[in-house]
């Protein structure tokens, strides 16, 4: 048996831990052979493959990124670039792909299964956003990245007495906003699942100056719209390959229009690609080594159009399909839980 492991999409810290749980458990436990495919969907398609051994995957578990490397690349796009990827298949000897990824790269996954192509999936996003797992590996890092930030901007908003506007990840989900709003203690919290009101965000200022606390630090979510508005915030306005806008440029939107309509000294920080990078946190190194090792499992059982999930504390699986049918949207009733603490 000949596995191929390959990571697309934005990388995120515990691919290596993944990496590594697939290709341990692959070589020790059933003498299968391992590769590695190179950036994503790209590698396919160029044919850049590596063999994967026990000592190249040693020392790996607490890097953060990917050694295979990523892309955003859709091989579906274009038919010369789908033939290829079929012919190196074949021309690598490749029985089953291991794809980690998020929804964009486990919906080609999902799309080669249905023209026969073997796939197990690992679900990866620091967005948390992919239906039938509770969690996909990086989120939790992220998370604590983006605390350890509002934790900082708390004392410098306390002390200047400012508003302080934080924009974080997440595309179509506000899940990093919300969990690690509800744990850097935020004022006000915008994520995608919920149109926002300026107004109100001002209310809520002016209702916190009332009870003597003269700063507020405001969480936005990239993928946070007004009310007025269904139109995603781009700055650059660049689109990837999957034809998604590269969000980016609302909390700047929000910071400008906060201090136009409260008068307080509002800035905005922006934590970008910060909130991808570094050694995974404990719990994404163990979740990713599980998953890792599950995925190896799904091969021994030829469960293939399977993607492995945490659901509880157990390891499971579910279809690839029924992961990326619909985004997981952030909980409302947390979402409540942290607008108790607004204003
Ligand atoms: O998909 C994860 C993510 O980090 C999103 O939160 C963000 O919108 C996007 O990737 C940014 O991607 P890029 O790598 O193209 O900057």
């Amino acid at each position: 048996m000949n596995i191929g492991i390959l990571t697309g999409g934005g990388d995120c810290p515990g691919l290596n831990a993944a990496i590594r749980g697939v290709t341990r458990r692959s070589i020790d436990n059933y003498n299968y052979n391992v590769v590695g495919i190179k950036n994503g969907w790209d590698g396919l398609v160029k044919g850049e493959v590596e063999a994967l051994t026990l000592l190249s995957v040693s020392g790996i578990l607490p890097k953060g990124g990917t050694i295979l490397g990523t892309s955003r690349k859709n091989p579906l796009k274009k038919e010369e670039d789908l033939n290829k990827v079929k012919e190196n298949i074949k021309k690598f000897d490749i029985d089953v792909l291991a794809v980690i990824g998020g929804d964009d790269t486990l919906s080609v996954a999902d799309k080669l299964c249905e023209m026969g192509i073997q796939c197990v999936g690992m679900p990866k996003t620091i967005d948390n956003d992919i239906s039938g797992t509770d969690y996909t590996f990086g989120f939790d890092t992220a998370v604590s990245i983006v605390t350890d930030a509002i934790d900082r901007l708390h004392t410098t908003a306390e002390s200047h007495h400012r508003v302080m506007v934080i924009e974080v990840m997440g595309r179509h989900t506000g899940w990093i906003a919300v969990i690690a709003g509800i744990a850097g203690g935020a004022d006000c919290i915008l994520i995608p699942e919920v149109p926002f009101s300026i107004s109100n965000m001002v209310k809520l200022i002016k209702q916190r100056q009332n009870r003597g606390k003269n700063f507020s630090i405001i969480v936005v979510a990239e993928g946070a719209k007004p009310e007025e508005s269904d139109d995603y915030i781009s700055s650059t306005g660049k689109v990837d390959d999957f034809g998604h806008k590269i969000l980016g440029g609302i909390g700047e939107l929000v910071g400008e229009a906060i201090e136009k309509e409260s008068g307080v000294d509002t800035r905005v920080t922006k934590l970008g690609h910060i909130q991808r990078g570094g050694t995974p946190t404990a719990f994404d190194r163990v979740l990713a080594t599980r998953m890792g090792v599950a995925a190896a499992d799904l091969v021994r059982d030829k469960k293939f159009g399977y993607m492995v999930a945490l659901q509880g504390n157990k390891i499971t699986s579910i279809p690839i399909k029924e992961a990326i049918s619909v985004q997981k949207k952030v909980d409302l009733e947390l979402y409540d839980i942290a607008k108790v603490f607004f204003g």
